[in-house]
């Protein structure tokens, strides 16, 4: 959470540094703020977006070839002016911006202020900054030393870029926990440039040469040149990575908003993410990032499945998809449970950590925790270079492309499309499917970006009239069985985040245990019934809704009958596999969310409170 970005170069470094905010603005939006060096070191900051940042300052002259801005989600301190990054140290000739938490900053405001420190602010960032600062002044040593010797002290977690007003050609920067690019630009006759951000995406604009700084690490560019030593004052070599990403994969492409457009992707993200993996025609089915450790693997007595939010539900898929193929006992856990519960992990467990960020602290620490106790790391992740991958010890890449609407989408369907092909690898490995269904499951899944497609052309229309139809309800049940319970949850957990409406997930059956108790003419059901094993079972409960006159909304089959004349609405999708299911009825359910939450006139990119990458705990 929080997004930074900084650039030190010969361009101006102001309008560069607002796109980049707003390119980051996924990860948090409550504040935005600024510094630059300016006539001095001048801080510009602001409740709200980035672009309203951008209106307060419309006239006044900004430049400079060095800055620094954050688009904050506020942690400490409500969300204003104050509270916003960047922050002075109290000579104000430092300004920090700040990613993360500084867990033991209590402390060390006490001790700042029997010093004498006044704090503005109620965040923990301008406690660090200030804590700097007394470094250096007490010590009399560089700010590079200071921040060094602060940074010893800090318990928490930080990407952090430092400006300093009698160092002009300088930026300082540092991270453990939270992530943080270097862009390395092109050189400009003797000068050089240098973009500092938590993604690549406000960099790909300028170059796709990259370092991703390592925990415990401190950046310094000064007069062009950039040096990394870790916080032991040694020197590291950096490693430059070159980036694939495109910069049309970070605009919304003609689309009203970034969910749409990534609701939209489907068929090519799904399609990407089974690229070079999948060939049912040569029967064959390849997980790079599995292939070495596949004996392990596959012999492992249990698979633990760690996750948040929309990445928990794809790990409930894949204990389904483990469980009926591998034969394989798994277990599905909250990563911020799990971390904190003692669990039992066994040398020879695996641990699977889905995320799309991967920078998603609870599944970091849970990654932490097992690795701790013997077991074997694996991630599914999404966005490459993050720190998840590099905290495992094998994994595989999603290759959804950056996802930028809050809400996940695309990165479900990859999710789950990569688990599908784990599980399916498992199984055939353990011979626990015969070849038939190994071959007959590898043409279903080629032909999953077809289907979806389907969808995306044959339900939209039919969505947004159900979504009219419903954009005032109060409350919302989802409700499905098997392979689409976890579908049910999804839908709902869409619906609430982006349209603030109550929404509930269920399996079907336990519908009778409580909610059914919800159920009147004025509550909405979305049954996910796709003709599966279940399929009768979830029939009669249509019918127990019907009974009590709750408005039935239902994703069936296509050709279905029977749900058609129960239900006020159904929306058909294609057949498939039902364990492939999920990539398919999510669809509807995501253009549900989708539809009602713009009708309601909701910010659908950047829901109310919630940020994209939640590194916070
Ligand atoms: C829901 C959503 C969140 C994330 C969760 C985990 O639409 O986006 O629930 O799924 O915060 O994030 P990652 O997958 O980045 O670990």
């Amino acid at each position: 959470m929080c997004g930074i970005v900084a650039y030190t170069g010969y361009r101006e470094a102001y309008p560069l540094i607002i796109k980049g905010l707003k390119r980051l603005e996924y990860r948090g939006y409550d504040s935005a703020g600024i510094a630059l060096l300016n006539g001095g070191l001048r801080i510009y900051k602001k409740k709200g977006k980035v672009s309203e940042l951008e209106e307060s300052l419309k006239n006044l002259p900004l430049s400079g070839n060095i800055g620094l801005g954050h688009t904050r989600w506020a942690t400490h301190g409500e969300p204003n002016d104050v509270n916003a990054h960047p922050h002075y140290s109290s000579d104000r000739k430092l300004a920090i911006i700040h990613n993360g938490i500084i867990e033991n900053y209590d402390a060390l405001k006490k001790e700042l202020v029997n010093r004498g420190h006044v704090f503005l602010s109620e965040t923990d960032s301008e406690v660090l900054i200030h804590f700097i600062e007394d470094i250096q002044v007490n010590s009399q040593c560089s700010l590079e030393e200071a921040v060094r010797l602060a940074l010893h002290r800090i318990v928490g977690a930080y990407a952090i870029v430092i400006l300093a007003q009698d160092a002009s050609n300088q930026l300082i920067a540092a991270r453990k926990g939270s992530p943080l690019v270097i862009g390395i630009g092109k050189a400009n006759g003797p000068a050089s440039e240098y973009f500092l951000a938590s993604d690549a995406t406000p960099i790909i604009e300028y170059t796709n040469e990259v370092v991703y700084l390592k925990d415990h690490e401190i950046a310094v560019i000064r007069d062009h040149q950039l040096s990394i030593k870790n916080i032991d004052d040694v020197p590291t070599t950096p490693y430059v990575q070159t980036l694939a990403m495109e910069l049309e994969s970070i605009e919304k492409g003609g689309y009203e908003h970034f969910m749409l457009k990534e609701i939209f992707e489907q068929p090519r993200s799904v399609y990407d993410s089974m690229r070079g993996r999948v060939n049912s025609k040569q029967g064959y089915l390849l997980l790079g990032g599995l292939r070495e450790h596949l004996g392990r693997v596959a012999k492992a007595p249990r698979i633990i499945i760690v996750g948040c939010g929309t990445s928990w539900h794809a790990g409930l898929v894949a204990e389904y998809l483990f469980e009926e193929f591998a034969r394989i006992p798994v277990e599905v856990e909250y990563a911020s449970e799990f971390r904190y519960r003692n669990p039992v992990v066994n040398e020879g467990d695996v641990v699977v950590a889905i995320s799309q960020s991967g920078e998603t602290a609870d599944t970091l620490a849970a990654i932490e925790l097992a690795k701790a106790k013997g077991a074997f790391i694996f991630g599914v992740c999404n966005v490459v270079g993050s720190s998840i991958p590099r905290a495992s010890h094998a994994g595989a890449y999603t290759h959804a492309g950056p996802e930028i609407g809050v809400a996940s989408t695309k990165a479900f369907t990859a999710q789950v499309s990569v688990l599908a092909m784990m599980a399916i690898i498992l199984a055939n490995e353990r011979g626990t499917i015969s070849k038939g269904l190994f071959y007959q499951l590898l043409v279903e899944l080629e032909a999953i970006p077809d289907k979806i497609d389907q969808v995306l052309q044959r339900s939209t229309r039919k969505v947004q009239h159900i979504a009219n139809t419903f954009k005032d309800a109060s409350n919302f049940l989802y409700l499905g069985r098997g392979y689409n319970f976890p579908v049910a949850l999804e839908g709902a957990l869409k619906l609430k985040e982006i349209s603030y409406i109550h929404a509930e997930g269920y399996p079907a059956a336990e519908m009778k245990h409580g909610p059914i108790a919800l159920i009147d003419e004025a509550m909405p059901v979305v049954f996910i019934a796709t003709r599966d094993s279940s399929y009768e079972k979830i029939v009669s409960n249509i019918q127990e809704v019907r009974a009590r006159k709750g408005r039935v909304i239902a994703v069936v089959t296509e050709g279905e009958q029977l749900i058609s004349q129960m239900a006020e609405f159904v929306i058909e999708i294609p057949v498939a596999h039902e364990a492939l299911m999920p990539l398919i009825s999510v669809i509807p359910l995501q253009l549900l969310s989708y539809s009602i939450a713009v009708m309601r006139g909701c910010h659908v990119d950047q829901p109310r409170n919630l940020a994209k990458s939640v590194t916070v705990e």
